[in-house]
Parts: C-alpha cells; structure tokens; sequence
C-alpha cells in the first residue's frame, strides 16, 4: 500500500511547519519541512560564493547537498547550521534559488524519499501540487500579511536573531510576490486543498483541525 502523505503548503510564516511537526508527532509519522532544503541549498551557494542566480551550479549543489536532519539539528557539509539556517537572509535567498526549475527538479526526488511508512506529513510550497499530488489530504495554511510579520517576528527575538518587524513586513510581502509568480510551482492552494487561515486561530485549534480531517478520511483510506 501506498504510503499516505498529508500536504501542507501555504505561504512563510503561515504556521505550516510548527502545525506540520506537531501532527506529524501525533500521528508517529515522518515530517518533511521541503523549506529547509531549500534553505540549505541557498546556504550551501552562500558559503561556497556560488551566484544565486546561476541555475546550473545551484542545482548541482542541490543534487550534491550533504545535509542531515538529526537530533532536531540540522547539519550540511557536517557543520551544524540550525541558526543560520532560520534567518531571514537565508529564507530570502532560498526564495530566489527556489525560483530556479533545474533547481527544483534537483530537490524533486530527495523530497520524496522521505515518503515512508507509517506516513509522512510534508510542508512547503508544492507538497500537493508537484512532490505529492497523490496526498490523501491536502491544506493550504495561511494568515494576513501583518500577523504573520508579528509571528515571524516573535519566532526571531525568541531564537535570540536579529528582527525587525517593518523589513519583517516588507519582505514577507516581497517574498509572496516572488514564491507566487513564479512559472515553476507557484504558491496557490491546490483546487483539491482545504484552505485553513490562521490569522485569528490558536496553533492548538489549527492542529485539530488538521487531525479531526485526518480522522474523516481515514476511514477507509488506511490501516494503521
Ligand atoms: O518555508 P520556508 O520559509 O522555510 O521556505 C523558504 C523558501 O523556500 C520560500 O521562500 C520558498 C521556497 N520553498 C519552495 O519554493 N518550495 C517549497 N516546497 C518550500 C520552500
């Protein structure tokens, strides 16, 4: 049987990955957070001084990556890079090499290795429309521009990085723009997706939400 995926897509800082982790730690299944690969692969051009925008090189990087996620760290070239990994200048940059085809075709079949059992749920961008479209539950995550500049920021000055909340705003708003109109995968709910905005919803109401659909389909569709 095939192994059942849950998508979750929706725009930075919508929530997806903290909501994608917890139910992923309800269920025992796998977590897929798609977002650090690219991130990695920004980093990994950062460091080596490779152009962001030489879609060549960047997809060789991509399909070299040396990453591992261990012990909640994640480590590339076997440097732990957790911190580094979550600013915001690596997001930006990773918002630009995701921008990439060759680059997203190199990162298509890693992602999906992490598609085993007893299950996987995945976040991203394209979880339901290109790496997964075979997901038995899509959703599409979202939340107003502002509140999620103010949770970007919280998540920041908690992890001790530097954040200010008006560049905060500026580049959510910029990165939307660019992870939307791109020709490859763009960023919109799939027509199979249920969209959930979180804007005035509790991480914890997200979550259950989440779980009580999970509940509803899989009657019939697994076996655990
Ligand atoms: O979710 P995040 O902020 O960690 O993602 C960083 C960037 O990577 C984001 O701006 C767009 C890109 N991305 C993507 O294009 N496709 C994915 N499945 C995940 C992330």
């Amino acid at each position: 049987m095939a192994v059942p995926v849950i998508a979750i897509d929706g725009p930075t800082a919508s929530g997806k990955g903290t909501v994608a982790g917890i139910v992923a730690e309800k269920l025992g299944w796998h977590y897929l957070d798609s977002g650090a690969i690219y991130r990695l692969v920004a980093l990994s051009a950062l460091k080596r001084g490779v152009v962001l925008t030489d879609e060549p090189a960047v997809a060789a990087l991509g399909s070299q990556l040396d990453a591992a996620f261990r012990g909640g760290k994640v480590w590339l070239d076997g440097e732990d890079v957790s911190t580094e990994l979550r600013r915001e200048e690596t997001g930006n940059a990773a918002s630009k090499v995701a921008a990439l085809p060759a680059v997203r075709a190199a990162l298509l079949a890693r992602q999906q290795a992490f598609g085993e059992a007893p299950g996987l749920v995945a976040d991203g961008r394209d979880m339901g429309s290109v790496v997964f479209p075979e997901a038995f539950l899509k959703i599409f995550l979202t939340a107003s521009a502002e509140s999620r500049a103010q949770r970007r920021y919280k998540q920041l000055i908690e992890k001790g990085l530097p954040a200010n909340i008006d560049n905060l705003r500026h580049d959510i708003q910029e990165r939307d723009a660019r992870d939307a109109s791109r020709a490859v995968a763009p960023l919109k709910p799939c027509a199979d997706a249920v969209v959930l905005d979180t804007t005035l919803l509790s991480i914890d109401s997200a979550v259950q939400f989440v779980l009580d659909l999970v509940a509803k389909r899989r009657v019939g569709t697994l076996k655990n």
